[in-house]
């Protein structure tokens, strides 16, 4: 059955989609009152990766030693966005066909020989002129509906790192240069969303700035170009589907200077997963101009010489980080009849499963101690229902590392059977050896 399903795939990120809601990753929003567009709910096991990443991202950068963490409000300021650029240029060229009534991003669109625009769904040339959309959501802040009083969720996290600059390097000390990271949930009114969670409307990004000396602003962009490269690596991602695409000038924000995508080779092709940009003076000057407040800096390490920072920005979102991750573990095994996740054990949601041989009595007792005893260090799952080999293929599903069968055997000699994802090698161990075994190989 698996395998006629598998011989009949054509679409993987279809089979990724069906695998994160069969086993409680990704949930659709809304489901039963029939979905919202481009919106998704992480799941059970969807929150543990989600979180494994963002703790692997956020202790990456405390330990990077001279960066400090943020969590600023979505909801900011008006003016904020003036500043930063946001009202006037964060915007999409949106196109009507006025044959189906689709609606989509013309620099997105098929051209025609002579460079018109085509509709990508019925391919008419019939379509209204490009007008620009605000991609920020809006909102009202009091009871009070009026222009006066509107305020925009955030799409992005960096200014709330902008504008907290100086009560950041004030309160803790910190001289130039050092960074301030935060994690958190942005929003944009994307015009054609899609590919699962790779574009949603709310998605959660992992932002750090990184101030430093203008002089300096190449140094710190090659070094934050390879630790970010480096960082997606050591999560376990194949370094083949992993490329640093730079900016040509064409493709530069209005914020940046020069900027590196690292780009991750998805079913539907090589796209962003991170941008690295330095963004220059821009953003602090900007802040300085709109918000009439000095924000110049005293380098005393530089005889007080007075300047404002350059920023070097490394932008990830944690959802299409756990995309990225999600494809990359996906692999079917048809030799054995398995789809099996194969996670880095350092993501990986579920790090061990106990499996007892017998639901109740002194093995079932023996096996919740197990349990027990373990879950209290890492994610595990105990799963005492069907046959031992569905509990694999189960486990399988989800990427769990290890699973730990307990048989009657482990009643008299102490020992349980550990069987490893990958190789599916089966190997006895002794029941105290458990715990550094887990230890030395997670
Ligand atoms: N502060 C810079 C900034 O926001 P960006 O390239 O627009 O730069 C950074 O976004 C990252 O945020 C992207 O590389 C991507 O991982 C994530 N991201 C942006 N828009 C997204 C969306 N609609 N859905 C999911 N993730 C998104």
């Amino acid at each position: 059955m698996l395998l006629a399903t598998m011989a009949k795939v054509k679409d993987p990120l279809a089979e990724i989609t069906s695998l994160c809601k069969r086993r409680g990753f990704v949930f659709q929003s809304s489901e039963i009152y029939g979905g919202l567009n481009s919106c998704w709910d992480c799941g059970p096991l969807g929150v543990a990766l989600k979180r494994n990443i963002k703790d692997l991202w956020w202790n990456s950068m405390i330990a990077h030693g001279d960066i400090e963490g943020l969590d600023s409000s979505i909801l900011m300021a008006p003016k904020v966005w003036e500043a930063s650029g946001h009202i006037e240029n964060f915007t999409d060229p949106l196109v009507d066909c006025k044959k189906c009534k689709a609606r989509f991003r013309a620099d997105k669109a098929p051209t025609d020989e002579a460079g018109k625009i085509l509709c990508p769904e019925c391919g008419s040339d019939q379509v209204t002129e490009a007008r620009n959309f605000n991609l920020m959501f809006k909102t009202f802040m009091g009871p009070v509906e009026n222009k006066g009083n509107e305020v925009f969720l955030r799409p992005e996290t960096a200014q709330g790192i902008y504008v907290n600059f100086q009560n950041v390097a004030s309160s803790m000390r910190r001289t130039v240069p050092f960074g301030i990271c935060q994690i958190g949930k942005a929003f944009r009114n994307e015009i054609t969303p899609g590919n699962f969670i790779f574009r949603t409307r709310e998605f959660e990004q992992m932002e750090m700035q990184f101030f430093v000396h203008p002089e300096e602003d190449q140094k710190w962009m090659d070094h934050w170009m390879e630790k970010r490269y480096q960082w997606h690596l050591n999560m376990g991602i194949n370094e083949k589907k992993l490329r640093k695409h730079p900016h040509g000038p064409k493709e530069l924000a209005h914020y940046a200077k020069s900027a590196f995508d690292i780009e991750y080779e998805f079913p539907f092709g090589w796209s962003e997963i991170e941008g690295v940009h330095n963004r220059t003076d821009f953003d602090l000057n900007r802040h300085q101009e709109y918000s009439k407040k000095n924000l110049t800096y005293v380098d005393v390490k530089r005889n007080n010489e007075r300047y404002i920072p350059y920023i070097i920005e490394t932008s990830v979102g944690a959802d299409r980080s756990m995309l990225s991750v999600l494809c990359d573990a996906y692999h079917e095994d048809s030799e054995n009849e398995r789809i099996v996740m194969r996670f880095s054990p350092k993501v990986a949601p579920v790090k061990a499963a106990i499996l007892p041989l017998q639901k109740k009595g002194e093995l079932g007792e023996l096996s919740q101690n197990v349990y027990k005893d373990l879950q209290s260090h890492w994610a595990c799952q105990y799963d005492d229902g069907g046959s031992i080999g569905k509990r694999y293929r189960r486990q399988d599903e989800i990427g769990t590392p290890f699973c730990l069968t307990l048989d009657f055997d482990s009643l008299e000699d102490k020992k349980v059977t550990v069987r490893h994802r990958d190789s599916m090698k089966q190997d006895r161990i002794d029941l105290s050896n458990v715990k550094d075994f887990l230890k030395d190989n997670l």
